[in-house]
């Protein structure tokens, strides 16, 4: 049940192609519940062969459900966080000082690599661009005390270390270890997220000033 309604807030908020395959997906799971419940009864009813049979019908939708689960989540990244980051590993510069002023946001880039820059007291920190819930752009969000608050669906993301205030995301945004260096931003990935592209360190780490 709780898995359904996750699903079903996911299937929610997509569209096209994803949407259709979560329908169908959706359809063959009440099926094969169906299926089973009345091979449940049948078999309380002195029906154990047409039980069995019902059970394996129930089965083969089952499987073609889970298959079209696994596109889903695997195939077209529902589900997902959509803002991993791999580069860069060393620090980059990615813009100018001047061009983030105090209370201000911009969005930055380096090779492929899109990045938020936002500087509130004085400091600098760096998220993921792309918002880990369906991809929307934090630069054209709203910017908080100590957040940034997603243009498309509102999921809100702490500012130090991406981790969520309010969804419909449920993944942290990535962040960048941030420094300041001859009035250029500079920014790296910082060595845990390179691994699980999951913020887990304290809020405190993050570098800046200069
Ligand atoms: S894309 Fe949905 S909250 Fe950002």
């Amino acid at each position: 049940m709780a898995s359904a309604i996750t699903g079903l807030t996911d299937w929610s908020e997509t569209g096209g192609r994803s949407r259709r395959t979560g329908l169908v997906h959706g359809l063959l799971n009440v099926a094969a519940t169906a299926l089973f419940t009345a091979s449940w009864f049948e078999r309380g009813n002195d029906s154990a062969s047409r039980g069995r049979l019902t059970a394996w019908a129930g089965y083969a939708i089952a499987a073609g459900s889970a298959y079209l689960g696994g596109d889903l989540v695997y195939g077209q990244r529902i589900g997902v966080t959509h803002a991993a980051i791999e580069e860069p590993e060393a620090f980059t510069a990615v813009a100018q000082s001047s061009d983030v002023p105090e209370g201000s946001m911009k969005r930055a880039r380096k090779d492929d690599v899109d990045v938020l820059l936002a500087r509130q007291h004085g400091r600098v920190c760096a998220l993921a661009h792309t918002c880990a819930h369906l991809g929307g752009p934090l630069s054209e969000g709203t910017l908080k005390d100590g957040s940034v608050v997603c243009p498309w669906h509102g999921s809100e993301f702490a500012l130090d270390d991406g981790r969520v205030l309010n969804g419909p995301a449920t993944q942290a945004q990535p962040t960048f270890d941030v420094r300041e260096q001859a009035g250029a931003i500079e920014v790296k990935v910082p060595r845990v997220d390179r691994v699980t592209q999951h913020r887990s360190r304290p809020s405190g780490r993050l570098v800046a000033g200069g």
